[in-house]
């Protein structure tokens, strides 16, 4: 019997809160502007220190808008939400514009590459009481939410083990900044199966890690990786990724059995980034028919629309005041997991999350 996996983002009632993108680069450009078209929500303007790509992405997403700097965005009162797109290391100057100015917030993941900076992006935010989200929107896509669904209604009874597989063609080239970058995979990349894990299962006792780079490679960072969580002791998780994939046999997989069923999927995004094609999910369960797997394709993508995930639970936030549901808090448990695996990749040894900071 087919279920409703129930893996839409839940709107509020209230969807044209004023936003103000900073930086007009590739994911505002392949994601989040797609995806507000797709919403209907209201992008007032953007801006970015390059005005000839800030112009640009507005004229192809008829933003009409173009600020000529950070601070005629934050000056203008139509803008209620921040939505920030920048390489990390410039995040927390943005935030500690944005908070003085009052706006609410979304910020781009990693939140920080550097942890202590990160508590202090989420500080400053409390401070102001403005609301921070960050956009791990990962947890929206459509076969990780479904799993989630079917985790939460115990079709799949106690999770016993939970595999991530990514094996691609990663083009780093295409983020010049990211062939410099120390931390590459596990901060970069990483990050989003490391708070999907975290959305389904929770945060886990440990973590071990181990990572590796490829013969000639143009990055500096780790682009091979394969974590373990420890959650229990009839409980473990594993991500693996390797982004030197240079065949045509690519996969990008989740798997996670249960003591009443499994579920089986596939992130389509990743086998043609970033257009890719939907997602798909195979699961069975003892309680609904041991003899059957069900099938299903999704019509949406992880690229555009989970990016509806992040900014419609902040804006349901911002109007039932309350957290959402990636606020810098919760945010920093998922940046608590990324570096406890450079911390076992560099000691060797299994990290609690709770080491870090
Ligand atoms: N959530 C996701 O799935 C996802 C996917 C890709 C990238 N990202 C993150 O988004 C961020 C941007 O990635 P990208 O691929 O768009 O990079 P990009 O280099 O293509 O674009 C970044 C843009 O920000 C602008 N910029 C930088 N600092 C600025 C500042 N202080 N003020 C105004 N403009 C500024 C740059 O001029 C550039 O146009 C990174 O942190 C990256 O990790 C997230």
């Amino acid at each position: 019997m087919n279920q409703d996996l129930d893996y839409r983002p839940a709107l509020g009632k209230k969807q044209d809160y004023g936003i103000g993108i900073i930086g007009a680069g590739g994911i505002v450009n392949a994601a989040h502007l797609p995806a507000y078209r797709k919403a209907g929500f209201n992008v007032i303007g953007l801006t970015d220190q390059d005005g000839e790509k800030a112009a640009q992405t507005a004229r192809d997403f008829e933003v009409s808008r173009v600020y000529p700097s950070v601070e005629a965005l934050l000056d203008d009162p139509a803008v209620e939400i921040v939505d920030i797109a920048v390489p990390p290391w410039n995040q927390k100057e943005l935030v500690r514009q944005a908070t003085a100015a009052g706006k609410q917030l979304l910020c781009q993941k990693p939140l920080s590459n550097v942890y202590a900076e990160a508590v202090e992006i989420v500080e400053m935010a409390e401070a102001a009481g403005v609301k921070l989200a960050v956009n791990q929107q990962m947890r929206w896509d459509q076969a990780v939410r479904s799993s989630r669904t079917l985790l939460n209604r115990g079709l799949l009874g106690d999770p016993a083990a939970a595999v991530i597989d990514v094996s691609i063609h990663t083009e780093w080239r295409a983020w010049p900044w990211a062939l410099t970058v120390e931390g590459l995979d596990l901060m970069f990349h990483s990050i989003h199966y490391f708070d999907s894990m975290r959305s389904l299962f929770g945060q886990p006792d440990r973590v071990w890690s181990s990572g590796a780079s490829y013969p000639g490679h143009v990055a500096v960072g780790e682009t091979r990786t394969i974590t373990v969580f420890e959650y229990s002791d009839t409980f473990q998780a594993l991500v693996s990724v390797n982004h030197n994939n240079w065949t045509e046999e690519c996969f990008a997989t989740l798997r996670i059995d249960g003591t009443e069923g499994y579920a089986a999927g596939t992130f389509g995004l990743l086998y043609d980034y970033p257009h890719g094609r939907p997602d798909t999910l195979s699961y069975s369960s003892r309680m609904i028919d041991p003899n059957e797997t069900i099938h299903h394709r999704f019509e949406e993508r992880w690229i555009p629309d989970s990016f509806i995930g992040p900014m419609g639970e902040l804006m349901a936030a911002i109007e039932e005041d309350r957290l959402p549901e990636t606020n810098g808090r919760d945010n920093l448990k998922t940046l608590q997991l990324v570096n406890a695996g450079y911390r076992s990749i560099a000691e060797k040894r299994a990290v609690a999350p709770g080491e870090i900071g």
